[in-house]
């Protein structure tokens, strides 16, 4: 079947906006598939290659970042922050995993959301979900709700800025990756493997110093980064301006990231998201959790992965602590028996959602780090690498997961929740996660 950027429109979309005025709608897509494209086809090449790579066990993914990023916290602090935590845990991964890195933001697009309704209701009136800053607004008055055309062109040139200002910050040597004595890390006392973390920052901190002595590199070359980035393609009409030929190249790619994925909502064989990531030559990433059943990835890597291209499919398992041990091992067996390749990673945030008495979403650190280790085990009993892992996190002290060496409780919560959908893990639980990570993969050869 002949595929085109537009060819999705002809099958059913769920989880897209309905738009008032359509004339308003095509002059901002007009717009946004003249604009420049965010990323281009050689990082998205050189990404698929990095991916192949981590597939046959040779290098790990790191993915993460907000749920949502918000247009009001696109700011320099906050930029700052995300991409430091997300440095400090690839130093720490390579640390224990002896493999290289790749690091992959869910920022610099992150803006639209999946909603398991289509309405909220709140004191008897009823108005649109908030779909993220691309659709339209959270606060809960009629006009906000309303899906405004016009946040499409804002959420660009915000994916925009986030991306040059990340990129200046990575060619320009980054200090607080490179000096260990700059991280903060006054929440490891509090940590029962106190000391051994101490040693793990040291022995980063001595390992830096020596190749840059090796190398005789300035610090900012010796550990500098490709960084890539990524965001939920929902918005399919958004997606489609952004998809585009290049030349001396065949195929079309997605330039507004480097790596699209569907949701768990999203991911179904036949229907519209699905069309739409088959035709585009990046690498792409799929949630498989609870919903999907094994009939249904194999659909899907008969749409998504007919030629089994190294690098092309990151499969990105989400059961839960308490789901994963029954849910992954079919999902594993199914490609398996394929035959073809794909980079399993795993997501423990989505599945460990809970809501505390008072109402409030949260995460359990010990629940995150239960799905993780799981996952290790179910992975090295099947024979599989699992080469990657995927977080909401944030760089600031934000107060939305419990648990972790501080051992934040739900009364905790509302001292600094700032997310508008999912909970994130703060700095430090980031950093602590990434730590008992890589101190289990000083255990096993696969972390
Ligand atoms: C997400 O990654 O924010 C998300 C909604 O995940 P999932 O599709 O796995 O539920
Ligand atoms: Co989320």
């Amino acid at each position: 079947m002949e595929w085109s950027a537009s060819s999705w429109q002809a099958r059913p979309a769920t989880q897209q906006p309905v738009y008032s005025d359509p004339a308003a709608v095509a002059r901002v897509l007009g717009q946004l598939s003249r604009l420049p494209p965010l990323v281009t086809s050689w990082e998205i090449e050189a990404l698929k290659a990095q991916i192949a790579e981590a597939a046959e066990g040779k290098r790990f993914l790191l993915q993460g970042g907000d749920c949502a990023e918000s247009f009001e916290e696109c700011e320099s602090a906050t930029i700052v922050s995300k991409l430091k935590i997300l440095l400090q845990m690839s130093l720490v991964l390579m640390h224990g995993t002896h493999k290289r890195v790749i690091r992959v933001g869910r920022f610099a697009g992150q803006y639209a959301k999946p909603r398991t309704e289509d309405h909220e209701t709140r004191e008897g009136s009823t108005l649109p979900a908030y779909r993220g800053d691309l659709v339209n607004r959270a606060a809960f008055t009629a006009e906000d709700r309303a899906p405004d055309p016009q946040l499409m062109l804002r959420g660009y040139e915000r994916a925009a800025l986030t991306l040059n200002f990340i990129r200046s910050l990575i060619d320009g040597g980054f200090a607080d990756l490179h000096h260990t004595e700059y991280w903060d890390l006054a929440w490891v006392e509090h940590s029962p493997q106190a000391a051994e973390f101490q040693r793990t920052v040291e022995s980063i901190g001595q390992s830096l110093r020596f190749m840059q002595t090796m190398a005789g590199m300035a610090p900012g070359q010796v550990s500098r980064a490709d960084f890539f980035t990524s965001h939920e393609a929902l918005h399919l009409a958004y997606e489609q301006a952004q998809t585009r030929q290049v030349p001396h190249r065949s195929g079309w790619y997605n330039l507004a990231t480097h790596m699209p994925w569907l949701g768990m909502r999203t991911a179904v064989p036949g229907q519209a998201h699905v069309e739409y990531l088959r035709g585009i030559a990046n690498p792409i990433a799929i949630k498989v959790g609870p919903r999907m059943t094994p009939e249904a990835l194999s659909a899907l890597l008969d749409e998504l992965h007919p030629s089994d291209e190294p690098g092309r499919l990151t499969l990105i398992h989400r059961y839960g602590a308490r789901g994963i041990a029954r849910g992954l091992p079919p999902m594993i067996d199914v490609v398996k028996r394929s035959g073809k390749q794909a980079l399993w990673c795993c997501d423990p945030m989505h599945g460990n959602t809970e809501t505390t008495a008072s109402g409030v979403k949260t995460r359990k650190f010990e629940h995150i780090l239960a799905e993780l280790q799981q996952a290790f085990e179910i992975h090295r009993a099947a024979g599989t690498y699992l080469g990657g892992v995927h977080f909401e996190l944030t760089g600031e002290n934000v107060t939305e997961c419990t648990g972790g060496a501080r051992g934040l409780s739900d009364a905790d919560l509302s001292r600094a929740y700032r997310s508008q959908v999912d909970p994130r893990l703060n700095y430090e639980q980031a950093l602590e996660m990434a730590m008992l990570i890589a101190r289990r993969a000083g255990e096993h050869s696969n972390p």
